[in-house]
């Protein structure tokens, strides 16, 4: 008989989850299963996207910046992702680095709290990012997520976000429609920020 091998979210996340989520409260979670229970209270999706070995990805992603062939080609290597989701219009790669001109001001659009009309779809594949939220009962917390993770933020969730002290990231936006991708920003005062690395 054949063998049924369940490959749902918590079964791709559970074999080496690198996510962390620092709860307001003081603890940080890094079993993957907690980490599921505390995003589905929001409806946040978290998934475990291997980059394939083979191909001149990895090499690719190594590299501080890239130009738009190479982007193109790092792009094409993870499109079977981009195909499975569906109902998506575009995807881009977008590179930051220190050396990215205007960093600090590019990264100012998003660490105040905000929200969009659509879900917000990121799958990282190099460097860090931290999405902050708020919970169903006002508690915030920031989840740090690292390459191989696919996130999805749902439609008028709050959140923001912000680089790890490593001050780099690739990551694969997914679209649905890329007019009025803009952030509707809330008045939320973040009280994490003692907490953040
Ligand atoms: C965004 C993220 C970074 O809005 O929150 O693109
Ligand atoms: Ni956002």
């Amino acid at each position: 008989m054949k063998k049924i091998v369940k490959l749902d979210c918590y079964t791709l996340m559970e074999p080496d989850i690198v996510a962390i989520l620092q709860l307001e409260q003081g603890e940080a979670l890094t079993n993957s299963a907690s980490i599921d229970e505390y995003l589905s209270r929001l409806d946040v999706r978290l998934n475990r996207w291997p980059i394939a070995e083979d191909g001149s990805t990895h090499s690719l992603l190594a590299q501080p910046s890239l130009d738009e062939t190479q982007k193109e080609s790092v792009l094409r290597s993870l499109d079977h992702y981009f195909e499975s989701l569906g109902g998506y219009e575009s995807r881009d790669l977008i590179v930051l680095n220190p050396e990215t001109p205007n960093l600090d001001g590019l990264l100012a659009k998003f660490s105040r709290p905000h929200t969009h009309a659509d879900d917000e779809v990121r799958y990282i594949v190099d460097g860090e990012g931290v999405f902050g939220f708020v919970c169903p009962d006002g508690s915030q917390m920031e989840l740090t997520i690292q390459p191989e993770e696919y996130i999805n933020v749902p439609a008028g969730t709050e959140h923001w976000f912000y680089l790890t002290s490593l001050r780099r990231i690739k990551a694969v936006r997914y679209f649905v429609d890329t007019t009025g991708w803009t952030p509707d920003y809330t008045d939320t005062v973040i009280r994490m920020q003692a907490l953040a690395v």
